[in-house]
Protein backbone atom coordinates (compact mmCIF):
# COMPACT_ATOMS: atom_id res chain seq x y z
CA UNK A 1 0.00 0.00 0.00
CA UNK A 2 1.04 3.76 -0.93
CA UNK A 3 1.81 6.64 1.87
CA UNK A 4 -0.81 8.16 0.52
CA UNK A 5 -3.21 5.83 1.28
CA UNK A 6 -2.58 5.74 5.02
CA UNK A 7 -5.45 7.53 5.65
CA UNK A 8 -8.05 5.15 4.37
CA UNK A 9 -6.33 2.28 6.02
CA UNK A 10 -6.59 3.96 9.35
CA UNK A 11 -10.17 4.73 8.92
CA UNK A 12 -10.76 1.58 7.17
CA UNK A 13 -9.40 0.29 10.67
CA UNK A 14 -11.26 2.74 13.14
CA UNK A 15 -11.61 0.33 16.66
CA UNK A 16 -14.41 3.11 18.23
CA UNK A 17 -16.39 1.35 14.54
CA UNK A 18 -15.85 -2.50 15.01
CA UNK A 19 -18.35 -4.78 16.09
CA UNK A 20 -18.27 -8.36 17.03
CA UNK A 21 -20.23 -9.67 13.32
CA UNK A 22 -18.41 -7.09 11.33
CA UNK A 23 -15.88 -9.40 8.83
CA UNK A 24 -12.96 -8.10 7.46
CA UNK A 25 -13.23 -9.59 3.64
CA UNK A 26 -10.07 -9.97 1.12
CA UNK A 27 -11.58 -9.91 -2.54
CA UNK A 28 -8.78 -10.76 -4.92
CA UNK A 29 -9.80 -9.47 -8.25
CA UNK A 30 -12.62 -7.07 -7.39
CA UNK A 31 -11.60 -4.53 -10.16
CA UNK A 32 -12.66 -6.86 -12.50
CA UNK A 33 -16.06 -7.94 -13.83
CA UNK A 34 -17.53 -10.43 -11.09
CA UNK A 35 -15.35 -8.85 -8.15
CA UNK A 36 -16.62 -5.28 -9.07
CA UNK A 37 -20.67 -6.41 -8.61
CA UNK A 38 -19.66 -8.84 -5.74
CA UNK A 39 -18.09 -5.79 -3.91
CA UNK A 40 -21.02 -3.68 -4.70
CA UNK A 41 -23.39 -6.28 -3.98
CA UNK A 42 -21.67 -6.77 -0.56
CA UNK A 43 -20.65 -3.18 0.61
CA UNK A 44 -24.55 -2.68 0.28
CA UNK A 45 -25.66 -6.30 1.94
CA UNK A 46 -23.30 -5.98 5.20
CA UNK A 47 -22.20 -2.55 5.42
CA UNK A 48 -20.31 -3.12 8.42
CA UNK A 49 -18.50 -5.39 6.37
CA UNK A 50 -14.70 -4.05 5.81
CA UNK A 51 -13.70 -5.05 2.29
CA UNK A 52 -10.34 -5.28 0.56
CA UNK A 53 -9.76 -5.22 -3.28
CA UNK A 54 -6.71 -6.79 -3.98
CA UNK A 55 -5.98 -6.10 -7.71
CA UNK A 56 -3.50 -6.33 -9.94
CA UNK A 57 -5.19 -3.87 -12.22
CA UNK A 58 -4.51 -6.30 -15.99
CA UNK A 59 -6.03 -5.16 -19.08
CA UNK A 60 -9.42 -6.60 -17.29
CA UNK A 61 -8.96 -4.71 -14.24
CA UNK A 62 -10.33 -0.81 -13.78
CA UNK A 63 -10.93 1.17 -10.93
CA UNK A 64 -14.15 2.86 -12.84
CA UNK A 65 -16.20 -0.58 -11.76
CA UNK A 66 -16.10 0.88 -8.22
CA UNK A 67 -16.29 4.25 -8.45
CA UNK A 68 -19.64 4.34 -6.58
CA UNK A 69 -17.88 2.88 -3.45
CA UNK A 70 -14.23 4.45 -3.67
CA UNK A 71 -15.08 6.77 -0.88
CA UNK A 72 -17.01 4.32 1.48
CA UNK A 73 -14.62 4.10 4.39
CA UNK A 74 -15.26 -0.02 4.83
CA UNK A 75 -13.74 -0.32 1.20
CA UNK A 76 -9.90 -0.34 0.56
CA UNK A 77 -8.34 -1.14 -3.24
CA UNK A 78 -4.89 -2.71 -2.23
CA UNK A 79 -2.98 -2.93 -5.58
CA UNK A 80 -0.50 -6.29 -5.72
CA UNK A 81 -0.45 -9.79 -7.94
CA UNK A 82 -1.73 -12.84 -6.61
CA UNK A 83 1.31 -14.79 -7.96
CA UNK A 84 3.95 -12.65 -6.04
CA UNK A 85 4.58 -13.84 -2.41
CA UNK A 86 5.85 -10.53 -1.32
CA UNK A 87 2.17 -8.26 -2.80
CA UNK A 88 0.40 -11.17 -0.49
CA UNK A 89 2.16 -11.81 2.55
CA UNK A 90 2.13 -7.63 2.70
CA UNK A 91 -2.00 -7.74 2.30
CA UNK A 92 -2.17 -10.32 4.74
CA UNK A 93 -0.36 -9.04 7.47
CA UNK A 94 -1.83 -5.99 6.78
CA UNK A 95 -5.30 -6.84 7.24
CA UNK A 96 -5.52 -10.36 8.57
CA UNK A 97 -8.74 -10.59 6.96
CA UNK A 98 -11.47 -13.27 8.18
CA UNK A 99 -12.35 -14.58 4.74
CA UNK A 100 -10.91 -14.70 1.12
CA UNK A 101 -13.12 -14.80 -1.97
CA UNK A 102 -10.63 -15.60 -4.72
CA UNK A 103 -11.81 -14.45 -7.94
CA UNK A 104 -8.85 -12.72 -9.54
CA UNK A 105 -7.75 -14.79 -12.79
CA UNK A 106 -6.63 -14.74 -16.60
CA UNK A 107 -10.34 -14.99 -17.62
CA UNK A 108 -10.51 -15.54 -21.07
CA UNK A 109 -10.10 -18.46 -23.10
CA UNK A 110 -9.01 -16.76 -26.64
CA UNK A 111 -6.27 -15.29 -25.15
CA UNK A 112 -5.11 -18.24 -23.49
CA UNK A 113 -5.17 -20.24 -26.60
CA UNK A 114 -2.33 -17.47 -27.71
CA UNK A 115 -0.39 -17.77 -24.52
CA UNK A 116 -1.14 -20.07 -22.01
CA UNK A 117 1.72 -19.10 -19.25
CA UNK A 118 0.42 -16.22 -17.95
CA UNK A 119 -2.78 -18.30 -17.14
CA UNK A 120 -0.61 -20.86 -14.82
CA UNK A 121 1.15 -18.25 -12.85
CA UNK A 122 -1.90 -16.20 -12.17
CA UNK A 123 -4.81 -18.84 -11.86
CA UNK A 124 -2.88 -21.74 -10.58
CA UNK A 125 0.38 -20.67 -8.42
CA UNK A 126 -1.81 -17.35 -7.28
CA UNK A 127 -4.16 -19.83 -5.77
CA UNK A 128 -1.68 -21.60 -3.98
CA UNK A 129 0.12 -18.50 -2.69
CA UNK A 130 -3.09 -17.36 -1.54
CA UNK A 131 -3.69 -20.72 0.02
CA UNK A 132 -0.57 -20.58 2.09
CA UNK A 133 -0.74 -17.23 3.35
CA UNK A 134 -4.60 -17.86 4.51
CA UNK A 135 -2.97 -20.78 6.14
CA UNK A 136 -1.11 -18.83 8.52
CA UNK A 137 -3.45 -16.40 9.23
CA UNK A 138 -6.16 -19.24 10.43
CA UNK A 139 -8.54 -17.50 7.62
CA UNK A 140 -12.29 -18.40 8.59
CA UNK A 141 -12.97 -19.35 4.95
CA UNK A 142 -11.36 -19.61 1.42
CA UNK A 143 -14.19 -19.18 -1.77
CA UNK A 144 -12.28 -20.00 -5.01
CA UNK A 145 -14.77 -18.88 -7.68
CA UNK A 146 -14.43 -21.55 -10.49
CA UNK A 147 -16.39 -21.98 -13.49
CA UNK A 148 -18.13 -24.66 -15.64
CA UNK A 149 -15.63 -24.97 -17.89
CA UNK A 150 -13.76 -27.32 -15.33
CA UNK A 151 -16.06 -30.29 -16.74
CA UNK A 152 -15.45 -29.96 -20.28
CA UNK A 153 -17.86 -30.23 -22.96
CA UNK A 154 -20.92 -31.93 -21.88
CA UNK A 155 -23.46 -33.62 -24.26
CA UNK A 156 -26.78 -33.09 -25.42
CA UNK A 157 -29.67 -33.73 -22.90
CA UNK A 158 -27.05 -34.39 -20.27
CA UNK A 159 -26.34 -32.19 -17.16
CA UNK A 160 -22.96 -33.00 -14.99
CA UNK A 161 -23.07 -32.67 -10.83
CA UNK A 162 -20.53 -31.44 -8.48
CA UNK A 163 -19.02 -35.13 -8.63
CA UNK A 164 -18.58 -35.72 -12.49
CA UNK A 165 -14.79 -35.90 -13.44
CA UNK A 166 -12.99 -32.66 -14.53
CA UNK A 167 -11.76 -32.82 -18.01
CA UNK A 168 -11.24 -29.35 -19.35
CA UNK A 169 -9.99 -28.72 -22.90
CA UNK A 170 -8.88 -25.28 -23.14
CA UNK A 171 -5.46 -23.65 -21.42
CA UNK A 172 -7.80 -21.75 -19.29
CA UNK A 173 -10.12 -24.36 -18.09
CA UNK A 174 -7.06 -26.72 -17.34
CA UNK A 175 -5.57 -24.01 -15.04
CA UNK A 176 -9.24 -23.18 -13.52
CA UNK A 177 -9.33 -27.37 -12.74
CA UNK A 178 -5.86 -27.35 -11.09
CA UNK A 179 -7.09 -24.36 -8.85
CA UNK A 180 -9.81 -26.62 -7.86
CA UNK A 181 -7.84 -29.20 -7.39
CA UNK A 182 -4.81 -27.10 -5.11
CA UNK A 183 -8.46 -26.03 -3.20
CA UNK A 184 -9.52 -29.53 -2.48
CA UNK A 185 -6.02 -30.42 -1.14
CA UNK A 186 -5.87 -27.51 1.04
CA UNK A 187 -8.95 -29.14 2.83
CA UNK A 188 -7.96 -32.45 2.96
CA UNK A 189 -4.02 -32.05 3.49
CA UNK A 190 -4.23 -29.08 5.80
CA UNK A 191 -7.77 -28.97 6.97
CA UNK A 192 -8.02 -25.08 5.62
CA UNK A 193 -12.05 -24.30 5.73
CA UNK A 194 -13.03 -23.75 1.66
CA UNK A 195 -15.57 -23.82 -0.94
CA UNK A 196 -15.42 -23.93 -4.61
CA UNK A 197 -18.29 -22.31 -6.83
CA UNK A 198 -18.96 -23.17 -10.44
CA UNK A 199 -20.86 -21.34 -12.37
CA UNK A 200 -21.52 -21.19 -15.70
CA UNK A 201 -21.30 -18.09 -17.98
CA UNK A 202 -22.24 -14.45 -16.13
CA UNK A 203 -23.52 -11.54 -18.45
CA UNK A 204 -24.36 -8.37 -16.80
CA UNK A 205 -22.88 -4.74 -16.32
CA UNK A 206 -19.27 -4.15 -16.28
CA UNK A 207 -17.97 -7.10 -18.08
CA UNK A 208 -14.95 -6.19 -20.28
CA UNK A 209 -16.12 -6.12 -23.69
CA UNK A 210 -13.79 -9.16 -25.23
CA UNK A 211 -16.21 -11.63 -24.00
CA UNK A 212 -19.30 -12.98 -25.84
CA UNK A 213 -22.09 -10.64 -24.92
CA UNK A 214 -20.42 -7.40 -25.08
CA UNK A 215 -18.80 -8.00 -27.90
CA UNK A 216 -22.17 -8.25 -29.70
CA UNK A 217 -23.43 -5.27 -28.32
CA UNK A 218 -20.80 -3.19 -28.64
CA UNK A 219 -21.08 -3.90 -31.94
CA UNK A 220 -24.58 -3.91 -32.98
CA UNK A 221 -24.26 -0.74 -31.63
CA UNK A 222 -21.45 0.44 -33.93
CA UNK A 223 -22.75 -1.44 -36.85
CA UNK A 224 -19.98 -3.75 -37.27
CA UNK A 225 -19.85 -7.24 -37.93
CA UNK A 226 -20.56 -9.78 -35.30
CA UNK A 227 -18.15 -12.55 -35.19
CA UNK A 228 -19.82 -15.98 -34.32
CA UNK A 229 -17.36 -18.58 -34.37
CA UNK A 230 -18.08 -22.08 -36.48
CA UNK A 231 -21.95 -22.86 -37.54
CA UNK A 232 -22.96 -21.00 -34.14
CA UNK A 233 -24.59 -24.14 -32.86
CA UNK A 234 -22.59 -24.05 -29.23
CA UNK A 235 -24.29 -24.14 -26.41
CA UNK A 236 -23.96 -21.75 -23.05
CA UNK A 237 -25.92 -21.45 -19.89
CA UNK A 238 -26.61 -17.57 -19.19
CA UNK A 239 -26.50 -16.27 -16.03
CA UNK A 240 -26.59 -12.49 -14.64
CA UNK A 241 -23.82 -11.54 -12.42
CA UNK A 242 -26.20 -10.64 -9.93
CA UNK A 243 -27.83 -13.81 -8.94
CA UNK A 244 -24.45 -15.64 -8.69
CA UNK A 245 -23.41 -13.17 -6.24
CA UNK A 246 -26.34 -13.99 -4.73
CA UNK A 247 -25.04 -17.82 -4.78
CA UNK A 248 -21.53 -16.18 -3.46
CA UNK A 249 -23.43 -15.24 -0.42
CA UNK A 250 -25.04 -17.87 0.48
CA UNK A 251 -21.85 -20.17 0.30
CA UNK A 252 -19.60 -17.98 2.01
CA UNK A 253 -22.23 -17.65 5.19
CA UNK A 254 -23.70 -20.56 4.78
CA UNK A 255 -21.36 -23.38 2.42
CA UNK A 256 -20.08 -26.50 4.54
CA UNK A 257 -16.09 -26.89 4.19
CA UNK A 258 -14.79 -28.82 1.84
CA UNK A 259 -17.85 -28.46 -0.25
CA UNK A 260 -18.14 -27.83 -4.48
CA UNK A 261 -21.61 -25.86 -5.92
CA UNK A 262 -22.82 -25.63 -9.21
CA UNK A 263 -24.10 -22.20 -9.93
CA UNK A 264 -26.12 -22.48 -12.96
CA UNK A 265 -29.16 -20.93 -14.44
CA UNK A 266 -31.11 -23.22 -16.87
CA UNK A 267 -30.33 -21.07 -19.18
CA UNK A 268 -29.39 -22.41 -22.42
CA UNK A 269 -28.93 -20.63 -25.74
CA UNK A 270 -26.99 -21.59 -28.75
CA UNK A 271 -24.90 -18.72 -29.65
CA UNK A 272 -26.29 -18.01 -32.68
CA UNK A 273 -29.92 -18.07 -31.22
CA UNK A 274 -28.47 -15.56 -28.59
CA UNK A 275 -26.96 -13.19 -31.10
CA UNK A 276 -30.51 -13.32 -33.29
CA UNK A 277 -32.40 -12.35 -30.15
CA UNK A 278 -29.63 -9.55 -29.01
CA UNK A 279 -29.74 -8.32 -32.42
CA UNK A 280 -33.53 -8.16 -32.40
CA UNK A 281 -33.97 -6.80 -29.20
CA UNK A 282 -31.84 -3.81 -30.36
CA UNK A 283 -33.67 -3.30 -33.64
CA UNK A 284 -30.43 -4.16 -35.29
CA UNK A 285 -30.03 -6.21 -38.93
CA UNK A 286 -29.17 -9.91 -38.27
CA UNK A 287 -27.05 -9.51 -41.49
CA UNK A 288 -24.41 -8.35 -39.18
CA UNK A 289 -24.25 -11.66 -38.41
CA UNK A 290 -20.86 -12.94 -39.94
CA UNK A 291 -19.25 -16.53 -39.36
CA UNK A 292 -16.00 -16.81 -38.77
CA UNK A 293 -13.60 -19.55 -38.34
CA UNK A 294 -14.32 -21.85 -35.28
CA UNK A 295 -12.31 -21.28 -32.25
CA UNK A 296 -9.79 -24.35 -31.34
CA UNK A 297 -10.68 -26.46 -29.02
CA UNK A 298 -14.00 -24.85 -28.72
CA UNK A 299 -16.48 -26.63 -26.23
CA UNK A 300 -19.62 -27.88 -27.43
CA UNK A 301 -21.69 -27.60 -24.24
CA UNK A 302 -21.52 -26.50 -20.85
CA UNK A 303 -24.33 -27.77 -18.12
CA UNK A 304 -24.65 -28.16 -14.85
CA UNK A 305 -26.66 -29.62 -12.09
CA UNK A 306 -26.87 -27.43 -10.03
CA UNK A 307 -29.36 -29.01 -7.45
CA UNK A 308 -27.39 -29.30 -4.26
CA UNK A 309 -27.18 -24.94 -4.20
CA UNK A 310 -30.71 -25.04 -4.79
CA UNK A 311 -31.63 -27.78 -2.32
CA UNK A 312 -29.47 -26.31 0.68
CA UNK A 313 -29.90 -23.32 0.99
CA UNK A 314 -33.33 -22.39 -1.75
CA UNK A 315 -31.12 -20.63 -4.28
CA UNK A 316 -32.46 -19.97 -7.60
CA UNK A 317 -31.81 -17.57 -10.47
CA UNK A 318 -34.40 -14.46 -9.91
CA UNK A 319 -33.51 -12.03 -12.46
CA UNK A 320 -35.06 -13.20 -16.01
CA UNK A 321 -32.92 -13.63 -18.72
CA UNK A 322 -35.36 -10.78 -20.88
CA UNK A 323 -35.16 -8.26 -17.99
CA UNK A 324 -31.35 -9.15 -17.35
CA UNK A 325 -30.43 -8.73 -21.02
CA UNK A 326 -32.22 -5.69 -21.50
CA UNK A 327 -30.63 -3.71 -18.73
CA UNK A 328 -27.27 -5.02 -19.89
CA UNK A 329 -28.03 -3.26 -23.36
CA UNK A 330 -28.88 -0.40 -22.05
CA UNK A 331 -25.92 -0.54 -19.64
CA UNK A 332 -23.65 -0.76 -22.61
CA UNK A 333 -25.69 2.28 -24.23
CA UNK A 334 -25.55 4.56 -21.96
CA UNK A 335 -21.85 3.69 -20.63
CA UNK A 336 -20.19 4.69 -24.05
CA UNK A 337 -17.04 6.21 -21.98
CA UNK A 338 -16.55 3.48 -19.75
CA UNK A 339 -16.62 1.69 -23.48
CA UNK A 340 -14.74 3.61 -25.37
CA UNK A 341 -11.93 3.67 -23.18
CA UNK A 342 -11.26 0.23 -23.46
CA UNK A 343 -11.81 0.22 -26.80
CA UNK A 344 -8.80 3.26 -26.83
CA UNK A 345 -6.40 0.77 -25.65
CA UNK A 346 -4.37 -2.48 -25.75
CA UNK A 347 -7.71 -4.34 -25.93
CA UNK A 348 -7.53 -2.82 -29.94
CA UNK A 349 -4.73 -5.01 -30.55
CA UNK A 350 -5.68 -7.93 -29.00
CA UNK A 351 -9.19 -7.84 -30.76
CA UNK A 352 -7.43 -7.42 -34.74
CA UNK A 353 -4.88 -10.18 -33.84
CA UNK A 354 -7.72 -12.84 -32.40
CA UNK A 355 -10.09 -11.58 -34.92
CA UNK A 356 -7.49 -11.06 -38.46
CA UNK A 357 -7.27 -13.74 -40.52
CA UNK A 358 -10.71 -15.35 -39.24
CA UNK A 359 -13.06 -14.54 -42.01
CA UNK A 360 -13.91 -17.78 -44.13
CA UNK A 361 -14.33 -16.34 -47.01
CA UNK A 362 -10.61 -15.59 -47.20
CA UNK A 363 -9.72 -19.18 -46.05
P1 LIG B 1 -12.16 -10.42 -15.41
O1 LIG B 1 -11.16 -10.81 -16.42
O2 LIG B 1 -13.21 -9.42 -15.77
O3 LIG B 1 -11.42 -9.85 -14.11
C1 LIG B 1 -10.29 -10.47 -13.56
C2 LIG B 1 -9.71 -9.52 -12.51
O4 LIG B 1 -8.56 -10.18 -11.92
C3 LIG B 1 -9.20 -8.20 -13.10
O5 LIG B 1 -9.57 -7.12 -12.27
C4 LIG B 1 -7.67 -8.36 -13.10
O6 LIG B 1 -6.97 -7.14 -12.97
C5 LIG B 1 -7.47 -9.26 -11.89
N1 LIG B 1 -6.22 -10.04 -11.97
C6 LIG B 1 -5.77 -10.76 -13.02
N2 LIG B 1 -4.56 -11.28 -12.72
C7 LIG B 1 -4.28 -10.92 -11.45
C8 LIG B 1 -3.18 -11.16 -10.59
N3 LIG B 1 -2.14 -11.90 -11.00
N4 LIG B 1 -3.21 -10.65 -9.35
C9 LIG B 1 -4.26 -9.88 -8.94
N5 LIG B 1 -5.31 -9.60 -9.72
C10 LIG B 1 -5.33 -10.11 -10.97
O7 LIG B 1 -12.82 -11.78 -14.93
P2 LIG B 1 -14.32 -12.11 -14.49
O8 LIG B 1 -15.11 -12.43 -15.69
O9 LIG B 1 -14.79 -11.10 -13.54
O10 LIG B 1 -14.06 -13.49 -13.73
C11 LIG B 1 -13.75 -13.49 -12.35
C12 LIG B 1 -13.58 -14.92 -11.88
O11 LIG B 1 -14.77 -15.66 -12.15
C13 LIG B 1 -12.45 -15.65 -12.58
O12 LIG B 1 -11.77 -16.45 -11.64
C14 LIG B 1 -13.16 -16.53 -13.61
O13 LIG B 1 -12.42 -17.69 -13.87
C15 LIG B 1 -14.46 -16.83 -12.89
N6 LIG B 1 -15.60 -17.10 -13.74
C16 LIG B 1 -15.98 -16.20 -14.70
C17 LIG B 1 -17.10 -16.47 -15.47
C18 LIG B 1 -17.59 -15.47 -16.49
O14 LIG B 1 -18.54 -15.77 -17.23
N7 LIG B 1 -17.02 -14.29 -16.61
C19 LIG B 1 -17.83 -17.65 -15.30
C20 LIG B 1 -17.41 -18.55 -14.31
C21 LIG B 1 -16.31 -18.26 -13.54
P1 LIG C 1 -16.95 -16.40 -24.15
O1 LIG C 1 -17.72 -15.20 -23.74
O2 LIG C 1 -15.54 -16.22 -24.58
O3 LIG C 1 -17.06 -17.43 -22.95
P2 LIG C 1 -16.58 -18.98 -22.86
O4 LIG C 1 -15.81 -19.33 -24.05
O5 LIG C 1 -15.75 -18.93 -21.64
O6 LIG C 1 -17.83 -19.76 -22.71
O7 LIG C 1 -17.69 -17.13 -25.34
C1 LIG C 1 -19.01 -17.63 -25.20
C2 LIG C 1 -19.36 -18.40 -26.46
O8 LIG C 1 -19.41 -17.50 -27.57
C3 LIG C 1 -18.33 -19.43 -26.83
O9 LIG C 1 -19.00 -20.56 -27.39
C4 LIG C 1 -17.49 -18.77 -27.90
C5 LIG C 1 -18.47 -17.86 -28.60
N1 LIG C 1 -17.94 -16.61 -29.15
C6 LIG C 1 -18.24 -16.23 -30.47
O10 LIG C 1 -18.92 -16.97 -31.20
N2 LIG C 1 -17.75 -15.06 -30.93
C7 LIG C 1 -17.00 -14.23 -30.17
O11 LIG C 1 -16.56 -13.16 -30.67
C8 LIG C 1 -16.71 -14.60 -28.81
C9 LIG C 1 -15.88 -13.73 -27.93
C10 LIG C 1 -17.22 -15.81 -28.35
Amino acid sequence: MKKNEKKDTFKFFDPDNSNDSAKIVLVTGGAGFIGSNFITYLINKYPDYKIINFDKLTYAGNLNNLIFIEENPNYVFVKGNVADKKDVKNVFEQFNPDFVVHFAAESHVDRSIINPDIFLQTNILGTQILLNYSREHKVKKFILISTDEVYGSIEKNKSVTEEAHLAPNNPYAASKAAADLLIRVAHQTYGQRVNIIRSCNNFGPYQFPEKFIPVMIYNALNNKELPVYGDGKNIRDWIHVEDHCRAIDLVLHKGKSGEIYNVGANNEWENLSLVEYILDKMNCSRSLISFVLDRKGHDFRYSMDSSKIKNEFGWKPAIEFEDGLAQTIMWYKSHTDWVENIHSGEYMNYYDEVYKDRNLETQ
